[in-house]
């Protein structure tokens, strides 16, 4: 599959799913204070150390963008599916929200002095990924923070597995915090949450800032 094939797929398959992705996932993080944890210290961090917006990449239908607004950020939402987008101007109409690709924003350099990636760059084909990086250190001001969530390999190599919804890869945090150090940024911390009762795998936290 070539990226904007694996692009367009992705899209089309959020697209299909957006409204049910978004009944399910709207209260999710009241019942994950460990989630929130790292997501309250990414915005004490991000408020703390310097001026400007923060985007969280791949927001779906906004819930995430939404907390880090509750949180005191100055925050809006890229995501690649136009339904998604469609959800999110809707729940949150205080918020702004654009159809994008991460790996291809719309942004100065240096424009954002935060960036979330919740549970999107898993839908990345690995060898893809590198350029993600690069983008992201584009358009972030030097000092600022990137925090990405994904599923953690648990032991064992980068791998797809077969997510509900669009192909999607479950990581090494180490390998994870390698490609980010080779993009230029530096480590902050990681947070590993294991799987509650419904869910498959070990989570991955990894918060990196631009050195
Ligand atoms: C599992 S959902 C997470 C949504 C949101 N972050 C949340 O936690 O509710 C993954 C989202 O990433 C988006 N996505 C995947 N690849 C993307 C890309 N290259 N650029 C922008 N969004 C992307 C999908 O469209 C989807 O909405």
């Amino acid at each position: 599959m070539t990226e904007s094939s694996h692009l367009a797929a992705t899209a089309d398959a959020y697209d299909a799913v957006a409204v049910r992705y978004a009944e399910f996932a709207r209260d999710e993080l009241a019942g994950l204070p460990l989630d929130r944890a790292v997501l309250a210290a990414f915005a004490e961090l991000a408020r703390t150390t310097g001026a400007g917006p923060v985007a969280e990449l791949g927001c779906g239908p906004g819930r995430v963008t939404a907390h880090l607004r509750d949180l005191g950020l100055d925050v809006f939402g890229v995501d690649l599916s136009p339904v998604m987008i469609d959800l999110a101007r809707q729940a949150h109409p205080d918020l702004r929200f654009e159809v994008g690709s991460m790996d291809s924003l719309d942004l100065a350099d240096g424009e954002l002095h935060g960036i979330v990636s919740w549970y999107s760059v898993i839908h990345i084909p690995p060898r893809e990924l590198p350029a993600y990086f690069t983008e992201f250190r584009r358009v972030l001001a030097p000092g600022g923070h990137l925090l990405l969530a994904f599923f953690e390999s648990e032991g064992g190599p980068v791998a797809a597995f077969d997510h509900a919804v669009a192909t999607a890869y479950r990581w090494p945090i180490d390998d994870l915090a390698g490609l980010a150090d080779e993009a230029g940024f530096v480590e902050v911390g990681r947070m590993l949450r294991e799987p509650r009762e419904q869910e498959r795998f070990r989570r991955g936290h990894l918060l990196v800032r631009l050195g």
